[in-house]
């Protein structure tokens, strides 16, 4: 079952921030130490104590005690030691944080935030959509302006951060339909047997969160209730 969990920034006073600043390991420490701006120490901080808190309670584990290794060449975090089935994702954005966790052996999971008026230019859509989302695109009366480009951009990043590939997978090289939504063509990036999942989210905090998540197709087709995204909010719960 997918989980996303998301963070507020503006929930997150002071005392809470000092309260997550112990449980990330010196390695976080001294990467938050070299922001230089506040704001963006602050994302990261939250991130990744929303990360270890979340972890820790779902594995039962010291959050502080969890160590992260990359997964994948291209930078996808993972869990050291991580039971079978686990995997996890961060994204942060202006004023959010959000972590996306999956705990079925064979899954994968991928999570993007973005400010709900955020604007993409129709250059980098463009450059960066695939031929079937620019021909939706422009069947609509926007063209390729307006907020459908950002629901598209938040599902092909979570996308590629599912898989753990960054932009490494040309993005251009499989394509969304924001009917369902819907992976509609995955130019070979999905492995054999794989089905994937998508989901976008308007939250209260005025951010769009896109979770893509991945499995075995026969999760998809045991006759089992179709999975759905399950959502939390904030830290109240984890200390
Ligand atoms: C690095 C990248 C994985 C995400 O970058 P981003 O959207 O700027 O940032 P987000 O906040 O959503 O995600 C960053 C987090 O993803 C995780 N991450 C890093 N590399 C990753 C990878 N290869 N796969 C999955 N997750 C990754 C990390 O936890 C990172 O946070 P941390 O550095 O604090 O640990 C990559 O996809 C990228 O550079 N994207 C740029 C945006 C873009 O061009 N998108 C095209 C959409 S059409």
């Amino acid at each position: 079952m997918p989980l996303l969990r998301t963070l507020p920034l503006s929930t997150l006073d002071d005392a809470a921030y000092d309260r997550l600043w112990p449980l990330l390991d010196e390695g976080e420490r001294a990467r938050a130490r070299r922001f230089v701006f506040e704001v963006n120490r602050r994302e990261y901080v939250a991130a990744h104590g929303l990360a270890r808190l979340w972890l820790g309670r779902l594995l039962g584990r010291p959050p502080a005690a969890l160590a992260f290794a990359p997964l994948t060449p291209q930078g996808k975090p993972g869990l050291v030691d991580a039971p079978a089935g686990l995997d996890f994702n961060l994204s942060h954005t202006d004023g959010l944080v959000a972590c996306a966790v999956t705990l079925e052996v064979g899954t994968r999971i991928g999570v993007d935030v973005e400010r709900g008026e955020r604007r993409i230019g129709a250059e980098l859509a463009t450059a960066m959509f695939a031929a079937e989302e620019l021909a939706w695109l422009d069947a609509r009366p926007a063209g390729r302006s307006g907020p459908d480009l950002v629901t598209f951009w938040t599902l092909k990043e979570a996308y590629i951060k599912a898989l753990g590939l960054g932009l490494s997978l040309p993005t251009d090289s499989f394509a969304i339909a924001l009917d369902g939504p819907t992976l509609i063509r995955d130019g070979g990036s999905l492995p054999v047997g794989q089905a994937c999942r998508l989901w976008v989210r308007d939250l209260s905090s005025g951010h769009a969160a896109a979770v893509a998540w991945m499995g075995p197709a026969w999760i998809e087709g045991k006759g089992q209730p179709p999975t759905d995204l399950v959502m939390e909010e904030g830290l109240a719960d984890l200390w």
